[in-house]
């Protein structure tokens, strides 16, 4: 297995923006694991699954052909030939609901460990550090406050609760988000992208 660096944190808490940027800094490929599950939710929504039935959405997710993989030195990941649109606003609402069932979480973290077998990676989630990667010696947790949070996200112009999306993504039976064990907060509140980047890559060299 190559080197992992895992990145979890609430939703929009800068984890992406950071994830990328200290990707390209340091060379390492660059893989979010939320664009995966946000993938097999906008294939649930397509299909018409009710993504509140956990039964149904473990039945479709095994249907599925999930494929990933780098391209320019970042994941992808699709399904039966497609690409999703992952920042829709039903996306958003129903996503939470998705990731809660333990054979999406099988299927997604295959393919997570798949990838960490081609290439050095920063990996970006909620159960990165905790459930994924627990053997990494290398893991950061972003956090910022729930109100610069939803205005980040709002800036992006996406019907986003993100506080409805931090409580049932903490609140999961099968890999909740959580900090790490050992693992470095770092709180961007007041941080911009780039000060975030130069404290974990200040972490990364002590
Ligand atoms: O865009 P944002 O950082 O808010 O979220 P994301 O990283 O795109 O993740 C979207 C959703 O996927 C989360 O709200 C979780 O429900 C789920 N997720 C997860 O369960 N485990 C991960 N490792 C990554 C995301």
């Amino acid at each position: 297995m190559h080197t992992i660096i895992a990145i979890d944190g609430p939703a929009a808490s800068g984890k992406s923006s950071v994830a990328r940027k200290l990707a390209r800094t340091i060379g390492f490929s660059y893989v979010n694991s939320g664009s995966f599950y946000r993938t097999a939710t906008w294939y649930m929504l397509v299909r018409g699954v009710d993504v509140q039935n956990a039964g149904a959405v473990a039945t479709a997710v095994k249907a599925g052909q999930f494929r990933s993989g780098f391209e320019n030195g970042e994941s992808f990941f699709e399904v039966d030939g497609q690409r999703a649109n992952i920042t829709d606003d039903a996306v958003n609402r129903s996503v939470s609901a998705v990731a809660r069932v333990p054979a999406v979480r099988e299927v997604v973290n295959a393919h997570l460990h798949a990838l960490a077998g081609v290439a050095d990676s920063i990996v970006e989630g909620r159960d990165i550090g905790s459930a994924v990667f627990p053997e990494t010696p290398y893991k950061f947790y972003i956090d910022a406050s729930p109100e610069v949070r939803q205005q980040r996200r709002s800036a992006q112009g996406q019907a986003d609760e993100v506080a409805a999306r931090d409580k049932q993504d903490s609140s999961r039976a099968t890999a909740p988000l959580t900090i790490p064990e050992g693992s470095t907060v770092v709180d961007s509140t007041h941080l911009s992208i780039d000060q975030v980047v130069d404290t974990i890559v200040s972490a990364l060299e002590n």
